[in-house]
């Protein structure tokens, strides 16, 4: 038996306990004037919490979890499993082998703090944190994303040298509710700071600033000796104005008889005159300084917080700030880094949070615990609203836990610690349980705490309120679904029973080429009363940078090896099974809207579009409506360009002349151009920029491009030239001098995770899609066009397919139909597949673009002239899969540095692919390093693509997106340049 009392108590796998010896948490910054002990410290990792230490040290950086830092000596390595734990044991019971961290290291105390209260403070371990020093033991704590401080006033002297020993047990009863879908690790992730502050000290500031001006901060003052010295007093100063404390209360304090006198409680008030509010849109902040006094007037202690003055509310169905329902555009954002696992910088958040703003969202949920804590000065700073959550997710045993009581403690120790955190933060504007961990008096337990505690703010938690309207208002007043069809969403809006905002928690799961549909939710959304938005899921593609080499992962030495979403050779993105483990759930874990290195996906444009603040309504005689779709702001701080793209006569440009509307205004403006009398397509863009810096884009930074068509196509025309005929082979294959595949139909894409996981691709693989077989039936000539009929062989039924190939005017049409049998009901696509000779390495195009776009997300590709290397056409996910389509192309040129190449004419605007890669390729392997690039081109001409959906996780694409049986027919002209 151990004599250490913190490992007797086994706080492994004893939930009643969360700390032990563990000061409250609170919201006063110690960051300034504090010693970092961050750096190397001593390390070792042991098998198990209660094995000797005694073993060779070797050293570990600090803040990093050590399954990413290949330790020598080491072999835990990081692991991906969803909602499965990744041991047997049942809660609260944790498994025999489990790695133990051991840090240590000494640190020198400085004489000048004697007398002083000194505190160290742990930013996050994980999962279970036991303090020592010079061998004492101070402290427990739990709660893997939070701090924990602890006084060592009593156990280190000033001027003299003390060893701090930091143990850290990877698995315990609390990773039972900390099963979120991510990384599991094990370390000490975030800052380890020491501070001293007086005796006399501000133990907590709570700050409470509305949109009428109201200022109320109420302080909370504790003395290290115990009662307080009589006369103590604090002050403040709000950008300059003087703030003094407020005689009502202490004189209501003073006539209360149940007030002691050493309670410790001030508060200051002030009413701010004009003040200027704080929204997403105009995240207005003051600063503001808290003074404690000790009773000569001097300064015992100062908090210093960044506030905003706003208002939250739900209202009936509706969310309110500042009295406006503002649309909720979110992201769900997890704390990850490719070379840390979980460690991030200040400058880390700000690229997250700029990269946000700058693709038109406005809302973070912090997915699946409370952030780091610059997140939340910068969602601050920059214009984010937050939905702040627990650090609670029990999913593998989420019935057994919500209501086991000996998981209470845990569940309002993790909630209300988050509280007392982040409560001054205007941009945190909702409390969130946690995630996933059913529902019971446990989560009704930290509600009821958090009521009483921050009136200020509404709670929400998806295991309270799905579409649920019988649901009790004690733990959710938002309906928060995940992943609900959008006419899930519609019919409960409509169903005259909705009594709450529906603002989806995680919604359009990014995993891979995904996010169909998107625009079709918020077509929804703003046009349904009761709907207000969502979060997509996620943020991140999680993969770590892994060297192939020994399979480790790369560590902070990988800083660099990585460019536009792609690693360096020899590297290569990890996901779930690459680190040897048996129990994972793959590729699962890269579901994001930026890859590891926060390189953008094409899916980022299209939410832009969608959240654009200034619109193209639509074109009258009188010109175009323009209208500002923004909450609170004018569009003064917008800049804008017309551009006039037409189908056969290039781009032509002119400066625009935004109107001045306010928040849900329109106004027509004329049009500047006249079109050319050729009858052609034209279409009419706002290139709208910003007009000055803003603190998340520099001046001329693309905002959106909205769009309207100002004349349909003039019906296409080739005149053909029996003269010269069309050359064929024995199958019935085109012979042409640029192509080295002739055009054959395809059926197949190699399938993404959508199609993977919503359990298409297997019904196309036992149909044979992905192996047809051509058989060619009959080959006819005719006035120097050649028919040809083939058959593809499906399990399910024939494939006919017929190609007729006629000489045109400078190279040749290819007409085209296929009959799919009934039972070829939904497949990928119906089109043709052919393949160039190498060289032509620049891809010209008119139709939408200049990124990839599918039927199902082409809302943010705008229609125009483009111009991008080949091998740039393609998005490489993580798990190579169809990836660089290019929605409605009305036709396209592949040319060489000498401008000899081909060019394609299409019969009407189609989704077509040019890439280095065979749909076979793609499928062939498991990540993108193992792909070989072909030196020609891979080009589909699709007469129907299946739209990309979110079936991964949620719903499929919709209707109108599939691809039906029955005959498909299309055409295009082939022509040499
Ligand atoms: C949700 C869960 C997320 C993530 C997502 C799928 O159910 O809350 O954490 O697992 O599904 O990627
Ligand atoms: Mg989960």
């Amino acid at each position: 038996m151990t004599s250490d009392p913190l490992l007797a108590l086994r706080p492994w796998e004893t939930p009643e306990v969360t700390s032990w010896g563990r000061l409250p948490m609170n919201a006063v910054d110690r960051r300034s004037g504090a010693h970092s002990l961050d750096g190397d410290w001593r390390f070792q990792l042991l098998p198990a919490p209660d094995a000797p230490v005694g073993g060779a040290w070797s050293s570990s950086y600090v803040p990093g979890v050590w399954t990413m830092q290949s330790i020598p000596g080491t072999d835990d390595l990081p692991q991906y499993t969803n909602v499965r734990m990744p041991f047997a044991e049942f809660p609260p019971r944790s498994p025999a082998a489990n790695p133990t961290g051991v840090y240590e290291r000494t640190v020198d105390v400085p004489a000048e703090w004697a007398g002083r209260r000194i505190v160290l403070q742990v930013g996050a371990a994980e999962s279970v944190l036991l303090v020592h020093v010079d061998g004492r033991p101070v402290g427990v704590s739990k709660d893997s994303h939070l701090a924990a401080e602890f006084d060592l006033s009593e156990v280190v002297r000033p001027g003299a040298r003390a060893t701090v020993r930091l143990t850290v047990v990877k698995w315990s009863d609390a990773s039972h509710i900390e099963d979120q879908d991510q990384w599991w690790h094990g370390g000490i992730s975030r800052s380890v700071l020491l501070y001293a502050t007086d005796p006399l000290h501000l133990a907590d500031v709570t700050v409470r600033a509305s949109r009428d001006g109201e200022l109320r901060v109420d302080c909370r003052v504790r003395d290290a000796g115990g009662a307080l010295p009589a006369g103590w007093y604090v002050s403040g100063e709000l950008d300059g104005h003087l703030l003094t404390q407020d005689g009502e209360f202490d004189r209501a304090n003073a006539e209360d008889e149940r007030v002691s006198a050493f309670l410790g409680e001030a508060r200051l008030r002030a009413t701010i005159p004009e003040v200027r509010t704080w929204n997403a849109e105009t995240p207005e902040l003051y600063g503001l300084t808290v003074r404690l006094h000790r009773p000569d007037g001097t300064v015992a202690d100062t908090s210093y917080h960044r506030i905003g003055f706003r208002d939250v509310e739900v209202s009936g169905r509706d969310l309110l700030v500042n009295g406006e329902r503002v649309y909720i555009r979110g992201v769900n954002r997890h704390d990850f880094h490719p070379l840390t696992g979980r460690t991030v910088s200040h400058d880390d958040l700000r690229a997250d949070l700029v990269l946000l703003k700058r693709f038109g969202f406005n809302a973070i949920r912090t997915a699946h615990y409370p952030n780091y804590p610059a997140l939340y000065d910068l969602a601050d700073e920059l214009g984010f609203y937050v939905v702040d959550e627990a650090d609670i997710e029990s999913h593998d045993h989420a019935h057994e836990i919500a209501d086991d009581p000996r998981y209470l403690n845990a569940f309002v120790d993790r909630v209300s610690r988050m509280v007392l955190r982040d409560k001054n933060h205007p941009s945190v504007i909702i409390w969130s349980l946690g995630n996933e961990s059913d529902y019971g008096a446990n989560h009704d337990a930290a509600a009821g705490w958090t009521r009483r505690h921050d009136r200020t703010r509404p709670i929400q938690y998806e295991g309270a309120a799905k579409l649920d309207w019988a649901a009790t208002d004690d733990a959710s007043d938002i309906a928060c679904p995940m992943y609900a069809p959008i006419e899930d969403c519609v019919a409960h809006a409509l169903s005259g029973r909705q009594t709450r905002p529906l603002i989806q928690c995680e919604y359009s799961h990014a995993m891979g080429n995904s996010n169909g549909t998107l625009a079709e939710h918020w077509a929804a959304i703003e046009s349904t009363p009761g709907l207000q938005g969502g979060f997509i899921w996620e943020f991140w593609d999680h993969g770590i940078l892994q060297r192939v080499s020994d399979g480790r992962p790369a560590g902070r030495a990988g800083a660099g090896l990585y460019e536009g979403g792609v690693a360096a050779p020899g590297h290569r993105w990890a996901y779930g099974g690459d680190f040897g483990e048996t129990i994972h759930d793959g590729a699962f874990i890269a579901d994001g809207v930026v890859f590891p290195d926060r390189t953008p996906k094409p899916a980022l444009y299209e939410h832009r579009e969608i959240a654009a603040p200034v619109r193209l309504e639509c074109f009258r005689h009188e010109g175009v409506v323009i209208g500002n779709h923004q909450h609170f702001r004018g569009l003064d701080w917008l800049s804008a360009d017309w551009e006039l793209a037409l189908a056969d006569g290039g781009t032509l440009t002119a400066p625009a002349e935004l109107p001045d509307l306010r928040p849900g205004e329109t106004a027509a403006v004329p049009v500047p151009f006249t079109l050319p009398p050729d009858g052609g397509e034209a279409w009419l863009t706002l290139r709208v920029t910003t007009a000055r810096d803003e603190p998340w884009a520099p001046r001329g930074t693309v905002v959106c491009l909205p769009q309207v068509r100002l004349r349909a196509p003039a019906p296409a025309s080739s005149t053909v030239a029996p003269d010269r005929g069309v050359e064929v082979d024995g199958d019935g294959l085109l012979v042409h001098p640029l192509l080295t595949a002739a055009p054959t139909l395809s059926l197949w894409r190699a399938p993404t995770d959508n199609d993977e996981l919503g359990h298409m691709a297997l019904r196309w693989r036992s149909w044979g899609l992905d192996r047809l077989v051509r058989k060619v039936v009959d080959v006819r000539r005719a006035h120097g066009r050649v028919t040809v009929l083939a058959e593809y062989a499906a399990e399910v039924g024939v494939v006919r397919h017929v190609q007729v190939l006629t000489p045109v005017e400078g190279g040749l049409r290819v007409e085209e139909s296929a009959e799919l049998p009934d039972g070829l009901d939904d497949v990928a696509r119906v089109g043709s597949v052919f393949e160039t000779v190498a060289g032509l390495d620049l891809m010209e195009w008119y139709g939408q673009g200049p990124w990839e776009s599918y039927p199902d997300r082409a809302f943010g590709a705008p229609v125009g002239h483009h111009r991008v290397p080949v091998d740039t056409l393609f998005t490489p996910y993580l798990r190579p899969q169809e990836s660089g389509g290019r929605h409605g192309v009305r036709h396209f040129t592949l040319s060489a540095p000498d401008a000899t190449g081909l060019t394609v004419t299409l019969d009407e605007p189609r989704q077509v692919s040019v890439t280095r890669h065979r749909a076979e390729d793609l499928t062939a392997v498991g990540h993108h390093d193992e792909l070989v690039r072909r030196a020609g081109c891979v080009v589909h001409i699709d007469a129907a693509h299946r739209g990309l959906g979110t079936a991964s996780c949620g719903p499929d694409t919709s209707p109108s997106h599939l691809v039906a049986p029955g005959v498909h027919r299309w055409s295009w002209t082939l022509r040499v340049l």
